[in-house]
């Protein structure tokens, strides 16, 4: 059901009602009971920022806690170097990429940093790099750096922050001296997916490489890299792929430009054979060569585990609820909340949006601290927007109804304002 269809009945028994036969016709529905789920009461819309703990992956880390490292110890090695490609292939499958193009490699931060460095040296005599102001911190502080280092020129285009970025400005930026376009496919804030295929393109006719972070958008929307010809990715995997908290990022490399680029930092997990232990560095031929370092096991399994629950239930389905449930999200705040004072953040189209829904408020940073305190997590970014990340895989239409109705309560009764304006260190 299209959100805001006119002359829908809204009524609180109405959308009850919706939420009951949405959940009971749900294809995913089972896949809630393979999460830990401490405290069914508490609505947790926060899976965007660190989803929930999948019963496999506990049951696998105790395994490889007692045994892997308990009894094998160093032995294990000879099944963990092994771990990052393993689940990078998983993870391929969830985002259109071949096996051996997505290895598990540090955080998204330092793969950003490794493969906008790497696009950098592939297209000498370019000197400019293209961003929006949209785009997640990280990745506008690790460009500026880049640039500051490189004497590059930094082009940040004007995003909407409620709309994301917008495929002519950035056509319109595109010129002989561009050497990377570095964007987010699904934006942090507001939610709106990036027409990734066409910006490539554009990118590609103008001799650019790009750079897709990813991190929103894997393991809740297709991605498609290989159809559209994507260069280069990475993203997060402690979001929608339920990796737990710094679990390691992953890489994304098109095969054919594997061999041709050559990343800043060389480690011995990058290296030919790196137990012969030879003194001068030379780059593996496959993925391994934007590897640097040890990676972490424990993590690592946790990233393949909770990549191996998204591609059981298969992109295709995840997206689709995912649509259907910032739909239904998008209704609710509609009938209850915009009288109230919020407004949309998020594309309105069901295509257009990822995995979570904005709104704005002027009081988000306190409605949020109120929604926590009655057991529902959203989270708040600035400067006036409270987040609510749908999870698939968890996420169910009753509990998008009853976190909508505890926020109804808590600002129409002004609860909310007994709460701190400071903002604390973690939002
Ligand atoms: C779009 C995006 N990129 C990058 C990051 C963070 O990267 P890292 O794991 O290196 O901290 C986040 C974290 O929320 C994000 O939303």
């Amino acid at each position: 059901m299209p959100a805001g269809v006119p002359g829908q009945s809204r009524g609180p028994d109405d959308l009850l009602a919706r939420a009951r036969r949405l959940d009971a016709e749900d294809p995913l529905a089972g896949y809630r009971d393979r999460f830990v789920i401490s405290d069914p009461d508490t609505v947790y819309l926060d899976g965007n920022s660190l989803g929930r703990l999948p019963k496999a992956t506990r049951d696998r880390l105790r395994q490889v806690i007692d045994v892997e490292w308990g009894e094998d110890l160093i032995r294990g090695w000879s099944r963990w170097i092994e771990l990052g490609r393993r689940a990078g292939d998983v993870i391929a499958g969830l985002i259109g990429a071949e096996p051996g193009e997505v290895t598990l490699s540090d955080s998204t931060s330092v793969n950003l940093y490794k493969l906008a460095a790497a696009a950098l040296r592939a297209r000498p005599g370019r000197r400019t790099v293209l961003t929006d102001d949209d785009n997640f911190p990280t990745d506008q502080y690790l460009l500026q750096g880049l640039a500051e280092a490189g004497d590059l020129d930094l082009r940040v285009l004007p995003s909407d922050p409620d709309r994301g970025v917008s495929p002519d400005a950035v056509r319109a930026a595109l010129g002989e001296d561009v050497a990377l376009v570095c964007l987010s496919h699904v934006a942090y804030r507001s939610g709106a997916i990036a027409d990734l295929a066409g910006i490539t393109e554009a990118a590609h006719q103008a001799g650019a490489l790009v750079l897709w972070d990813l991190s929103h958008s894997a393991g809740s929307v297709p991605v498609g890299l290989g159809a559209a010809g994507v260069d280069l990715a990475t993203g997060c995997t402690y979001k929608h792929l339920n990796g737990g908290p710094g679990a390691p990022a992953f890489l994304y490399v098109r095969r054919d430009l594997q061999p041709r680029l050559r990343q800043p930092i060389w480690g011995w997990f990058g290296q030919t054979d790196q137990f012969d232990m030879a003194g001068r560095y030379r780059p593996a031929d496959g993925i391994e060569r934007f590897l640097v370092g040890t990676p972490p096991v424990l993590g690592g399994y946790a990233a393949l585990e909770g990549a191996r629950l998204s591609a059981e239930a298969g992109i295709e389905a995840i997206a689709a609820k995912a649509r259907a449930l910032t739909g239904y999200l998008i209704e609710l705040a509609d009938a209850w909340l915009v009288p109230l004072g919020f407004q949309l953040a998020s594309p309105r189209a069901a295509a257009e949006r990822g995995a979570h829904v904005t709104l704005h408020h002027p009081q988000a940073w306190q409605v949020c601290q109120a929604l926590i305190q009655e057991r529902v997590i959203p989270d708040f970014r600035t400067p006036d927007r409270l987040r609510l990340g749908v999870a698939p895989l968890y996420t169910t239409f009753g509990e998008l109804y009853v976190a909508a109705a505890r926020l109804r309560e808590i600002v129409a009764s002004g609860r909310h304002e007994g709460f701190p304006t400071q903002r604390s260190r973690v939002t």
